[in-house]
């Protein structure tokens, strides 16, 4: 499969066409961005990184039976997805509060929630991806109240499997960011991409901070914290 025109940039992510028009080549590059594209860098090998850490996580989720737009592994940077129609919803589970849950809800940081949360974010750049619930989703039509269901349920199938997988690691999944898609059959599967950007990822041990909330907060040690995390995965994911 090759790369014919570029359909759409992101900004972690380029998308191409394919010879088959049910295909697409995601190409992941190293630009990070944070609030709203506001801030702007580059993280060393990021690309690499969460290409092949997604593509592990994502056949991990389809062995455990969800249903997922991955398809192959091309190459260090690019792979092969199926093509969907994203539901414009940025889909977040929480294990343990951080990040805007903290700040809206004034918590502290490191509390563990005795269930997970679930909220949606509508994915649009233009209003900062603001808050949404399930009726206002239905009422402007970005999805009807079975999708949603089914989101939910992914969603949280999702949140156990890779909290289950972490904990492997020595690593406690914090939060996380999923976008799901549409086949042309209308079904749901997951989409986009898990990696250091789109989850919070503290070492069980200490509480390092092994994400993107190194980049957002000027923590430092960026790109060691992308490498340590890939390298939990790889020490463990063949027994996953
Ligand atoms: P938040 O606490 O800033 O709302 O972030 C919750 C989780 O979602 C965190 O793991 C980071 C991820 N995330 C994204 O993947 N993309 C985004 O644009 C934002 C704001 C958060």
């Amino acid at each position: 499969m090759t790369k014919k025109e570029q359909l759409y940039e992101g900004k972690a992510k380029k998308v191409f066409a394919t010879e088959d028009p049910s295909l697409l080549i995601v190409s992941y590059k190293d630009d990070a961005t944070a609030f709203n594209g506001l801030k702007k860098g580059t993280i060393e090998g990021k690309g690499v990184i969460n290409n092949r850490m997604s593509n592990a996580l994502m056949r991990l989720l389809e062995k455990k039976g969800i249903p997922t737009h991955y398809v192959k592994e091309l190459s260090d940077r690019d792979t092969l997805v199926k093509k969907v129609s994203i539901v414009p919803l940025e889909v977040i589970v929480r294990n343990i509060a951080a990040g805007s849950f903290s700040k809206r809800y004034g918590v502290e940081e490191g509390l563990q929630f005795s269930s997970p949360t679930i909220e949606f974010s509508y994915k649009n750049d233009a209003l900062g991806d603001p808050l949404i619930n399930e009726y206002h989703t239905v009422a402007i039509g970005l999805a009807d109240a079975s999708e949603i269901y089914t989101i939910k349920k992914l969603a949280f199938a999702v949140n156990e499997q890779l909290k289950a997988f972490w904990a492997s690691c020595g690593v406690t999944l914090v939060d996380f960011k999923l976008e799901f898609g549409k086949l042309a059959d209308g079904s749901i599967v997951l989409a986009d991409e898990i990696s250091p950007d789109t989850c919070r990822l503290w070492d069980s041990a200490t509480g390092e901070k092994l994400d993107k909330d190194r980049f957002r907060r000027d923590l430092g040690g960026v790109e060691d914290a992308y490498r340590e995390i890939m390298k939990r995965l790889e020490e463990h994911i063949s027994e996953a």
